[in-house]
């Protein structure tokens, strides 16, 4: 999955998440605070009742309802405080009513007496668009046996603007919090999706030829170091595995060495002694012609097996690339000549590189010995050596029948050979690329090819310029 996506999912789960607890969040405080307000407003009716009845109701039978009216004023100011009193003598008069508030937010005059239910308990009323009143009722019987029902009331306004604040307060601050939460998550996630990147590009580059290189291992504590290790573990399984199979082939191809040899000088020895008998002559040298051939291909598969294990000490000295072109072709041009080929090299002198001179020389003459090998006579071949930016390039064309497209991945594999038939014929093993890809590897060159079937067939390969010499 493309961590870029996976960033995106979980940051879009997160803020769902955040966004989603938040708005639970928010509407639990909203319903809890309009409970707590209504509850301390019902609290303050209650106790305001309570006080007119036990301090002033109960005086009152020695006195009248100018003097409780006054009481009633001078303690609770209600017009001011925008708050409704009534007091009723049940089934004689109303004792006592405030005045309308100042803002006018109800009418005294139009409230109604509370029915039987109503009695002893809170009732909300609604006045015009939006106006609400609580009012709470309570009995009470003077010592001198007479029943009164006082009302305190007050208008829900305030409840309603700490409500209004708390909802504006929350529809300002909770997507402003859901976006830093959601920017800050992002960013959290990107740093901790980094070394996960840097790991899957540095193992991208592992192939069979690095197998020693390592991942980064990332000391977090967590999945993540685990995952590193982990994998570090299995590439190190897998460079063992490797090295084994290398070192199977190195101690084969070295065990088969001796018994050839012997095999070789025997035959010798009998072609020796039978020399002018025609008939076990031609089978004796044919039989020497074989073991030459296993010699050779003994001799190349040590070679692969070695230099893929990293056993070959490479003795790297300062390479004039050009000169060594030149000097190996013209040890070649007798076998170009053989087939009435043209061999060219093209080059500049000066394009200095570090290498072993003999592996180096080891790929030119096998890429060479290929052009000329599968070109047809009179053909053409021509060896350049040049540069571009940081690298030296050696190319080795030829005008030859070229490489089908689908055989060309597979030139480098061992035993690989695309015309099976003519490159047995020529004594060819499938193994030249495969050390010529070894050697590359060891100089840390890059080998290609391309080919045009019919046309011919070029083969590139780039080496590492000496810095010094990168700059000029
Ligand atoms: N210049 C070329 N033109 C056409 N085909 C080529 C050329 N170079 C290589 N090939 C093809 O690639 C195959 C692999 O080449 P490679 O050099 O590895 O093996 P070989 O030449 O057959 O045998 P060896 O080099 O071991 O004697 C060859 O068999 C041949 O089919
Ligand atoms: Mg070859």
């Amino acid at each position: 999955m493309n961590p870029r996506s996976l960033r995106f999912r979980i940051t879009a789960w997160y803020a769902g998440l955040l966004a989603g607890t938040l708005m639970m969040f928010g509407v639990s405080v909203y319903l809890g605070l309009e409970r707590y307000l209504d509850w301390t407003l019902q609290r303050t009716l209650a106790s305001e009742c309570r006080t007119i009845a036990t301090e002033l109701l109960s005086q009152f039978p020695t006195k009248n309802p100018a003097w409780l009216a006054t009481e009633i004023n001078e303690a609770y100011a209600p017009e001011v405080n925008g708050r409704f009193i009534r007091v009723v003598r049940e089934g004689v008069d109303v004792a006592y009513v405030s005045g309308a508030p100042k803002d006018g937010t109800f009418d005294p005059s139009r409230i109604p007496l509370p029915t039987d239910q109503e009695k002893d308990a809170p009732r909300k009323l609604q006045f015009g668009a939006g106006s609400r009143l609580l009012i709470n009722t309570m009995g009470f019987t003077a010592p001198d046996g007479s029943r009164f029902l006082v009302e305190s009331g007050a208008p829900y306004n305030q409840t309603e603007v700490v409500l209004h604040g708390l909802l504006v307060t929350l529809a300002i601050y909770m997507p402003f919090i859901v976006s830093l939460a959601v920017a800050g998550g992002y960013w959290l996630m990107r740093r901790s999706l980094q070394p996960v990147d840097e790991i899957t590009r540095r193992a991208e580059g592992i192939t069979s030829t690095n197998l020693s290189e390592r991942l980064p291992v990332i000391c977090t504590g967590d999945e993540l170091e685990r995952l590193s290790i982990s994998l570090n573990r299995m590439i190190e399984r897998l460079d063992e595995a490797f090295q084994h199979i290398n070192r199977f082939s190195a101690d084969a191809s070295h065990e088969l060495r001796t018994p050839l040899t012997i095999l070789q000088l025997e035959l010798e020895g009998i072609a020796q002694s039978h020399r002018g008998e025609s008939g076990l002559g031609d089978h004796i040298g044919s039989a020497l012609e074989e073991t030459h051939r296993m010699s050779r291909i003994v001799e190349s598969l040590l070679a692969i097996s070695r230099l893929d294990a990293g056993e070959v000490k490479m003795e790297k000295v300062h390479i004039d690339l050009g000169d060594l072109v030149a000097s190996t072709a013209s040890e070649m041009a007798l076998l170009a000549d053989e087939k009435a080929i043209r061999l060219r090299t093209l080059g500049t002198t000066g394009v200095c590189v570090e290498g072993d001179k003999t592996r180096l020389q080891q790929v030119i003459v096998n890429l060479i010995d290929n052009a000329i090998k599968y070109t047809h006579e009179g053909g053409r071949v021509e060896v350049s050596v040049g540069r571009e930016e940081t690298v030296a390039v050696l190319e080795v064309s030829d005008n030859g029948p070229g490489i089908p497209a689908d055989c060309l991945p597979h030139v480098f594999e061992r035993f690989y050979r695309a015309d099976k038939a003519r490159s047995r014929a020529s004594g060819g093993a499938g193994l030249g690329l495969s050390i010529v890809k070894a050697i590359c590897a060891a100089h840390a060159a890059e080998v290609t090819v391309s080919s045009q079937p019919g046309q011919g067939t070029c083969f590139r390969v780039e080496l590492p310029l000496l810095p010094v010499l990168a700059s000029d």
